[in-house]
């Protein structure tokens, strides 16, 4: 992983699970969803996948675990996360007290189809091995079960300097063709952008965090690093040069 991405992935997330507990648990899920998962939108892929209680949800690629835990406390889901960080998986570990294997979404360490539903938000395009992504997401669900995705796709050539380093973003075309090379097929989808960001109160949360993140850190080599990344993200969404879109999957019949 680079540089860049582990100072998002490893130790901001080790910083932002400290100021979630500083300000008070009702910061963990709006500080541990600022990875990219809106609640509209985890309502949606939580309608996707049919979530019912107790089903077992894999999150491959869960950061801190904000969607996986909102969907613990919404719909009873009982969530195993799966994420590389070792920073990452210690936040959602203090936050969330949820089950965590610390592996590559490209290598999962779950049995085939253990999963009731399995769900990648904000992975793919981190990810060289996207095809061994998907194909993981596949072999973890048990047949039937369903897959959600969010995913960010590239509407045109993005220019090198203008992309967060360490990413890599499918056309939708290039994506379809991933899609039926993991013998999945595409059930619904949706843009997020649709979908919104959450209530105000949400949103008030989160930038909370996001302010008393920059006033602890702001000097830190790692705070500006992942700043520029997250930049980079916020002016290519800006700019429709990428966009995301959440995806219901399941195996191809
Ligand atoms: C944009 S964040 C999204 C986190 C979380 N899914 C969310 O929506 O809040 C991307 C995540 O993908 C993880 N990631 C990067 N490379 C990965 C890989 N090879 N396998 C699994 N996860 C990976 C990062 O560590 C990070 O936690």
């Amino acid at each position: 992983m680079s540089g860049a991405m582990e100072a998002e992935f490893d130790t901001v997330a080790t910083w932002t699970a400290e100021v979630a507990t500083a300000l008070g648990p009702e910061y963990a899920l709006p500080a541990a969803c600022r990875g990219s998962g809106s609640p509209p939108a985890i309502d949606w892929l939580c309608d996707a996948v049919d979530m019912s209680s107790g089903d077992v949800l894999v999150d491959i690629g869960a950061g801190i675990g904000g969607p996986a835990a909102y969907a613990a406390r919404q719909r009873g889901a009982a969530p195993v996360l799966v994420e590389p960080e070792m920073g990452a998986c210690r936040a959602a570990e203090v936050l969330f007290g949820l089950p965590v294997v610390q592996a590559s979404g490209s290598a999962v360490p779950l049995a085939d189809g253990s999963a009731d539903a399995v769900w990648s938000l904000g992975v793919l395009c981190t990810m060289a091995d996207q095809l061994g992504l998907l194909r993981e997401l596949s072999r973890v669900v048990r047949p039937g079960g369903g897959i959600g995705l969010l995913v960010y796709t590239a509407t045109t050539d993005v220019p090198k300097d203008r992309q967060p380093e360490g990413n890599s973003f499918p056309s939708t075309e290039t994506l379809d063709t991933l899609v039926r090379g993991a013998n999945l097929q595409k059930v619904d989808e949706c843009p997020a952008v649709d979908l919104g960001a959450g209530s105000a109160d949400w949103q008030e949360r989160t930038d909370r965090v996001a302010a008393e993140l920059e006033s602890r850190y702001r000097d830190h080599p790692a705070w500006q690093l992942a700043e520029q990344q997250s930049k980079k993200m916020g002016d290519l969404i800006g700019s429709c040069t990428v966009v995301g879109t959440l995806l219901h999957l399941r195996h191809r019949t």
